[in-house]
């Protein structure tokens, strides 16, 4: 590999696995929110436009439904067990034809490989409503065969970039993000190195999930935005990454200047 080159983030960082007070699973009521705010959501389009009828199935009437960058739970569960209520419950109001109601349903939870995999088997429900696989791999690249996937969802993973823009780390380049550790907002060059980035995958992801869908199948995306015109470094967010860097910092330059 060139000296230069950024690997692409094949083994990205995890989310803290486990139960412990650190753990994603104990610490992630902000990202249970958005998805309970969904729910309602989810349940209009899945009444309005999930269609068993005219939705490509197979034989023995699975549904199958993913969920991108799942890490370890509670919230993966919920999510799920949202999704199979919401179609569970149009059908019962349709009052659809026996058949169509002995719906199996198979749930893919995918992350990368290195995410506690152990932990979210080991917290499934029990007994399992569902039958569940896990699916290692980068949701930028394809996970699943060509019209296979009723349901896709995802949340708070794919502002997850692939990679770090090559020029932000570059000093030689306009858009090099000295002493900040996030794209802060007041160097445009930045801005438009991430915003670029950004753009490339999710055209990436967008363009795997169109192949995996069936036709006429769901998919729901949950991603944190900005409103236009709000710096990142002005969000509170964006203020704890500020606060995070310069710690970072600290401790570098103390690592740095150590002399026994
Ligand atoms: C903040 S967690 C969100 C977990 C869960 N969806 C939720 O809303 O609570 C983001 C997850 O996305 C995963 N992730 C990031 N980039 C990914 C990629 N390219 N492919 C698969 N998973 C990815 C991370 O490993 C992490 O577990």
């Amino acid at each position: 590999m060139a000296e230069q080159e950024v690997p692409p983030l094949i083994r990205s960082k995890p989310m803290n696995g486990g139960d412990g007070p650190h753990s994603y699973s104990k610490n992630s009521y902000y990202q249970r929110g958005a998805i309970e705010a969904t729910k309602k959501m989810i349940n209009e389009a899945v009444k309005e436009k999930f269609d068993l009828e005219n939705t490509y199935f197979n034989t023995s009437k699975t549904i199958q439904i993913a969920d991108l960058g799942c890490s370890t739970g509670p919230n993966t569960f919920f999510t799920v067990e949202n999704i199979i209520e919401a179609i569970i419950l149009k059908y019962q109001d349709e009052d659809i034809s026996t058949s169509s109601k002995n719906l199996e349903f198979q749930v893919f939870f995918n992350d990368h490989a290195d995410n506690d995999f152990n932990t979210l088997f080991r917290t499934l429900s029990s007994p399992p409503k569902y039958f569940a696989a896990g699916v290692p791999g980068s949701f930028y690249l394809r996970l699943f065969p060509q019209s296979s996937i009723h349901f896709a969802h995802t949340s708070y993973a794919v502002h997850w970039l692939s990679k770090v823009p090559r020029e932000v780390i570059d000093e030689n380049s306009s858009a090099y993000n000295k002493d900040s550790i996030q794209c802060s907002g007041f160097n445009i060059e930045v801005a438009k190195a991430y915003a670029s980035q950004f753009k490339n995958d999710l055209n990436n992801f967008l363009n795997v999930r169109a192949q995996e869908l069936v036709p006429g199948g769901l998919m729901v995306i949950i991603i944190s935005v900005l409103l236009d015109g709000v710096l990142m470094a002005k969000s509170t967010i964006g203020m704890c990454y500020d606060f995070l860097g310069s710690c970072l910092k600290d401790m570098a330059n103390l690592v740095r200047n150590y002399n026994p």
